[in-house]
């Protein structure tokens, strides 16, 4: 029996409402879960919210709340988003559950006993952001690369945790254990900033700054540093040291996290473990950011997509399809409604919703809806290639679904359904069923398409276990017995003869584009635009924006969408703008009116037309109204 699965999800912070890039973190780990439990294994997927530190209580006094009440209302958004999205995890730890608390503090004294960490005073720049320090060469520009944001200078005395100790050590680590942090590119980038000296880690802060937090077990004046707290969840959840689930689980455990937070998971834990005389994690996965427009979807820049909009319009097994399929784990990948709709359109409606019902309906023409007997003598080459490549598509699946490679584990499912309507081109079971004479091979045609969907419907168990499950009862299987296991699935002409099918059905309906869906489409996108929570700004960040009055030349209407107008503006120079006022606005009643723009945003196309700036206008529920200026003024012209 394989070893027990263990996997984890980061803690997300409660700063904000979850949206589709930690639904993407946390679907993976539910698709790594069920991937293992098809294999026979015992898993425990762990997951759940980080709510300590400076971020939250900044984040809880904008909205007039305690950070007890503030925490509890956004760890329960977390909560209550996952069975929507159908992630079945074992566990959901919050920092606040006093059993984590006690085994920080339990941590933190093992590791001070043992004199790793020691008391000092310390000047650096800090982002509060990321709630660290960081080194000059890891800033861009000056900024944090992740909050864009220039950090503050901070001094006081503090306790440091001798990181730099364990350097050559974690080297070691990383270079003789394969797979340790994978894809490669992240290993090396580990290795690459271990080729600079280790910095001690600043594991505390003075309540004199922050209050909400883990008091130190050696000196009440200080609560622990929040990613020294929040690392610790991965074995406080399972009942460290001496727990059952610990014991069973943690020697096995893997963790996925996004690339902005290796540092942490790839230098810190591992550290932190060995200092504590724990066994060290053994895989860590990290995967690239869902970008908009090429900028990281995140709460900060407010370019957020909601992942209950989508499983509203497209359905959820779709939706969890598309993120699996679209991202090549490990890099980057750009969101748009149009990509999500052609995949589904392509992937889904086409390729194997129309190979199962196509099968399916033969099987009712031919024989009734039941499965035909198969004549073992009338078998050929052909019949031997297809369980062959049954069998070893099952085998690349598992290999490629082993090393988080979901997106080619996919691939392999989709090639085998390619080559399951390849053997229906060359058996041509509508010829057969025009003679008497091939009557068995008739049988054996349609017996070896319905076994090879049985395969496919446990191969897509992990990603779609809902549409999984149709195709089984469609197939007439058990509903009482896991359809999915491996060695199940392995084991060829399981499908009884003499069982009876359900009718055909569109298991994925195809998706119009039409006038009405691009509305929609075009709604969404906007209303993303519009963050509703601003954060605070500085007056450089103020002077930043170019905004420029602009003389409208001529407008039109964008084909095909709602509130669409093409707008062209002097603006010093000619310039093309889209802006969605055309409900409010006719074209003509725009020519010749000078109106606010800002002139610097980055360009984008918006419905295939290409928009270079963004004019201001008031929006007032359903109602836009465009700002103006109550004197004529040179087109060009700078506001400040
Ligand atoms: O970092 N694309 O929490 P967090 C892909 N509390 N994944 C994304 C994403 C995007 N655009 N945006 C977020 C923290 N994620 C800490 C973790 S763990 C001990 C503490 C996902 O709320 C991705 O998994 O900022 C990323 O690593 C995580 O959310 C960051 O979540
Ligand atoms: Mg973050």
């Amino acid at each position: 029996m394989p070893k027990p699965f263990y996997i984890t999800t980061p803690i997300y912070y409660v700063n904000a409402r979850p949206h589709l890039g930690h639904a993407y973190t946390t679907i993976i780990a539910d698709v790594a879960a069920r991937f293992n439990s098809m294999r026979n294994t015992d898993v425990f997927f762990l997951t759940g919210t980080d709510e300590h530190g400076d971020k939250i209580v900044r984040s809880a006094k904008k909205e007039n709340l305690t950070p007890r009440n503030y925490v509890n209302k956004i760890s329960a958004l977390f909560k209550n988003l996952w069975p929507e999205l159908n992630i079945k995890y074992n566990a959901f730890i919050r920092t606040t559950d006093p059993s984590h608390m006690a085994v920080v503090e339990q941590i933190l004294q093992k590791i001070y006993d043992s004199g790793d960490i020691y008391y000092s005073e310390y000047e650096g720049k800090y982002c509060f952001g990321c709630e660290r320090f960081y080194a000059d060469r890891e800033l861009k520009n000056g900024r944090c690369p992740d909050h864009e944001t220039e950090p503050e200078i901070i001094k006081e005395s503090n306790y440091f945790f001798k990181m730099s100790k364990y350097q050559d050590w974690l080297i070691s680590h990383i270079n003789d254990n394969p797979g340790f942090i994978r894809p490669r590119r992240y290993k090396n980038e580990v290795l690459a900033f271990l080729r600079d000296p280790l910095e001690d880690l600043c594991i505390s802060r003075p309540k004199s700054r922050l209050k909400w937090g883990i008091t130190l077990p050696f000196d009440p004046d200080y609560v622990t540093y929040v990613w020294f707290d929040a690392l610790i969840n991965y074995v406080s959840a399972l009942g460290y040291p001496d727990g059952d689930l610990y014991k069973k689980f943690w020697p096995n455990a893997q963790h996925i996290v996004a690339k902005d937070i290796l540092k942490p998971h790839g230098i810190y834990w591992p550290i932190i473990l060995k200092a504590a005389g724990i066994e060290i994690y053994k895989h860590l996965n990290v995967h690239g950011y869902w970008n908009i427009q090429e900028s990281k979807m995140s709460k900060s820049l407010g370019n957020v997509v909601e992942p209950l909009d989508l499983k509203k319009v497209y359905g959820l097994e779709p939706f969890r399809y598309f993120l699996i399929r679209d991202m090549t784990f490990g890099l980057d990948s750009s969101f748009s409604e149009d990509a999500l709709v052609h995949r589904i359109n392509s992937d889904l409606a086409n390729d194997i919703g129309n190979l199962f019902s196509r099968i399916l309906s033969m099987a009712h023409k031919y024989f009734k809806g039941i499965v035909p007997e198969v004549d073992p003598h009338v078998e050929q080459e052909l019949e031997r290639g297809l369980e062959k490549y049954a069998l070893s598509t099952i085998n690349v699946f598992e290999a490629e679904m082993k090393r988080f490679a979901f997106h080619k584990a996919i691939v392999a499912v989709w090639k085998f359904i390619g080559q399951m309507n390849k053997y229906i081109d060359v058996t041509a079971p509508w010829v057969l069923a025009k003679k008497k004479s091939s009557k068995k091979q008739l049988e054996s045609a349609i017996y070896n398409l319905l076994e090879c969907l049985r395969i496919i419907s446990g191969l897509i168990y992990p990603i779609m276990p809902d549409t999984a499950k149709k195709m089984q009862k469609h197939l007439g299987l058990d509903p009482e017995k896991p359809f999915y296991m491996l060695e199940q699935l392995r084991s060829w002409k399981s499908l009884q003869p003499g069982t009876k099918l359900l009718k055909s059905i569109a298991m994925f309906p195809r998706i119009e584009i039409n006038k009405d869906t691009l509305e929609k489409m075009e709604e969404r996108s906007s209303s993303k635009l519009t963050a509703d929570i601003k954060p605070e700004i500085k007056i450089e960040d103020f002077t930043k924006i170019d905004f420029r009055v602009a003389t409208v030349l001529r407008a039109e209407a964008v084909p095909r969408a709602k509130k669409l107008l093409k707008i062209e503006v002097d603006l010093g120079e000619k310039r093309t703008i889209v802006s969605g006022i055309s409900t409010d606005y006719a074209p003509e009643d725009l020519v010749g009116k000078q109106i606010i723009v800002v002139a610097n945003l980055k360009p984008a196309k918006i419905m295939g037309v290409l928009s270079n700036g963004m004019l201001l206008a008031a929006v007032d529920g359903e109602k836009c109204t465009v700002a103006t200026l109550d004197r004529k003024v040179k087109p060009g012209t700078q506001l400040s």
